[in-house]
């Protein structure tokens, strides 16, 4: 199947649907999806959307906490714009059916807005817990009424179709990407989508760790893919543990959200001692990396599993009501929160880095644009404040948009016979073992040695691993027909790769990346992205 669309949107999270929403009104919009439309991490977010709302904060105050928290790398322009854009955009959230919990005051009603780690105020926009699965809820049914608007589901993206190929010549500068080649899972064929504007919005990676709060979907395909093509890559290093993942081993990646905490909850360790004060003056709602960083910590100190995340000090009704999803959650495995502490690791949550983009979200690849957590925008910096990241996805997918109408009657369809998906040769594979052992092996190594402290030893064995590995699933890949399990796999060995040469390359520690052997921060010498393309690293 060959499908024609203006915009060709890669994935159905917060990004992509706001774009494909307000695309529809200027031309057709293909959206295509690995999974059911819903699973993203959108879907899973708790805490909320952070927004200057309330008559007693400033749009200062944000931009602020931002900065600080990006430890030197934020762009500030970037910053500025983004936070004074949010109100906006957070009107026409509700607009489109966002429900955003209120609470009733003499004066009227206002949204009832939350506390995390890094907020000097109380800013944060939310749904109880279930934040982002009401803002999936929402943007899912406005873009499945819009009748030039189609959801592809299990179409997995395989790679971008770039003018240089297809013509069989490299031109950086006429090139130009025309669509992407498509993986429809349940028929299992590859389909050619072909679009004046490609907009990657695939989000994060976190699967490329073995503890992850990520969903399955969450392996950094739109980074891979965007690299493959010859896009600039920025800032991987930048990885962003979140301090509280339940630890339970029947439950997989379940977050228990930096809220609880914005509420009283209080870390303790298995004998009930408080820590966090040991290691920062706002104790437990301290900077992300810093309560990430504590927990590894006092983990290796004591030789423990985990440590316990208490709130049973608030009242039962409060806890219960204010936390629906995560009281649940844990009742459902024999914690009852209002009374037993949370076991909880931190554990991989948020890629600051990503497809590097503009004010405007267009990548260096003309008909490319990103937008959400695949994209470095240079809003979060070093480190991500906590629930900015929602609020970075909708600014930014409204800038495409914009951007992106501009275009559109600039572009015209491009006249070239795009050859089908090649799997010539491919055979099947009877090995799928090898597949599953590659995917661990990754993911064991990055958490060991590419984890929340890095080391330039541990750093030199997981590069040495990583290539391997990788060449191993080069042979693999052309030799065997696809499936969706070799296709992440190939993704992921990218990513992980990616992620080390940052790391490799950044010889000191700021915000998220800790390196022992580099323990200072060093404005002198790393007051600037770390960048990277196909043709800089040659593989
Ligand atoms: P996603 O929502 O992840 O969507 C990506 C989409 O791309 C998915 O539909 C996926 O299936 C699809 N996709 C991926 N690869 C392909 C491919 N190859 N082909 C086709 N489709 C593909 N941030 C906040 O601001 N506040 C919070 O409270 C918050 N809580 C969080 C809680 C959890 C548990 C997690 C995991 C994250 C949380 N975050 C939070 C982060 C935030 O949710 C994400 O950064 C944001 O939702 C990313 O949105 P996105 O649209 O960029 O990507
Ligand atoms: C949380 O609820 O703790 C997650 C918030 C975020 O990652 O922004």
């Amino acid at each position: 199947m060959e499908v024609k669309t203006d915009f060709l949107v890669i994935g159905s999270g917060v990004a992509g649907l706001t774009f494909a929403i307000k695309a529809a009104s200027v031309g057709t919009v293909a959206v295509v999806t690995k999974k059911e439309a819903w699973e993203s991490n959108t879907n899973y977010a708790q805490g909320g959307i952070a927004a200057v709302v309330d008559p007693s904060d400033t749009f200062e105050y944000h931009i602020q906490d931002t900065i600080v928290a990006g430890a030197g790398l934020c762009r500030e322009e970037v910053v500025e714009f983004v936070i004074r854009e949010g109100p906006e955009r957070i009107r026409e959230l509700v607009e489109w059916g966002v429900t955003f919990t209120k609470s009733d005051q003499e004066e009227g009603e206002f949204f009832d807005l939350g506390q995390e780690g890094g907020h000097s105020r109380r800013r944060v926009l939310h749904a109880t817990d279930f934040t982002g699965r009401e803002i999936e809820r929402a943007l899912l049914e406005k873009a499945r009424s819009l009748p030039s608007v189609e959801i592809y589901e299990h179409f997995f993206a395989i790679d971008l179709i770039m003018k240089s190929k297809v013509l069989g010549r490299r031109g950086a500068n006429t090139d130009r990407c025309l669509g992407a080649y498509v993986f429809d899972v349940a028929r299992n064929v590859v389909h050619t989508f072909l679009a004046r504007f490609v907009i990657l919005a695939t989000g994060g990676a976190g699967k490329v760790y073995t503890v992850t709060t990520n969903p399955d979907v969450a392996t950094g395909d739109g980074i891979a893919m965007a690299y493959r093509a010859g896009a600039r890559i920025a800032n991987m290093e930048f990885i962003q543990f979140h301090p509280t993942c339940l630890y339970h081993p029947e439950v997989k990646s379940f977050l228990i959200s930096e809220a609880v905490r914005g509420e009283g909850g209080v870390l303790r360790l298995k004998n009930g001692e408080p820590f966090m004060e040991r290691y920062h003056p706002l104790k437990d709602l301290a900077p992300r990396d810093i309560v990430a960083r504590a927990i590894d910590n006092e983990l290796k100190r004591t030789g423990d599993d985990c440590v316990y995340l208490d709130i049973s000090h608030r009242d039962r009704d409060f806890i219960k009501s204010r936390f629906p999803n995560i009281y649940e959650q844990c009742l459902r495995l024999g914690i009852d929160i209002t009374v037993d502490p949370i076991p909880v690791v931190p554990a991989a949550h948020y890629i600051c880095g990503g497809v590097m983009v503009d004010e405007h979200g267009m990548t260096n690849i003309p008909g490319l644009f990103a937008c959400g957590e695949v994209s470095c925008t240079g809003f979060h910096g070093a480190n991500r404040l906590a629930s900015n990241s929602l609020l970075e996805g909708v600014v930014f997918a409204h800038r495409v948009f914009i951007k992106a109408k501009e275009l559109l009657s600039e572009t015209s369809d491009e006249e070239l016979t795009i050859p089908a998906w090649d799997t010539k040769g491919a055979t099947e594979s009877d090995e799928s073992i090898v597949v599953s052992h590659n995917w661990e092996e990754i993911r064991r190594c990055m958490s060991n040695y590419v984890g929340i402290v890095r080391s330039n030893k541990r750093l030199a064995r997981a590069e040495r691993r990583i290539d391997l590995i990788s060449r191993e699933i080069d042979e693999y890949y052309w030799d065997f027909i696809i499936t969706r399990d070799l296709l992440e796999l190939r993704n992921i060995a990218v990513v992980a790769r990616l992620i080390i040469l940052c790391a490799r390359m950044r010889k000191e520690s700021r915000g998220l990346h800790y390196n022992i052997d580099y323990p200072e921060r060093d404005d002198q010498n790393w007051l600037h992205d770390t960048v990277l393309d196909r043709y800089s690293t040659g593989f």
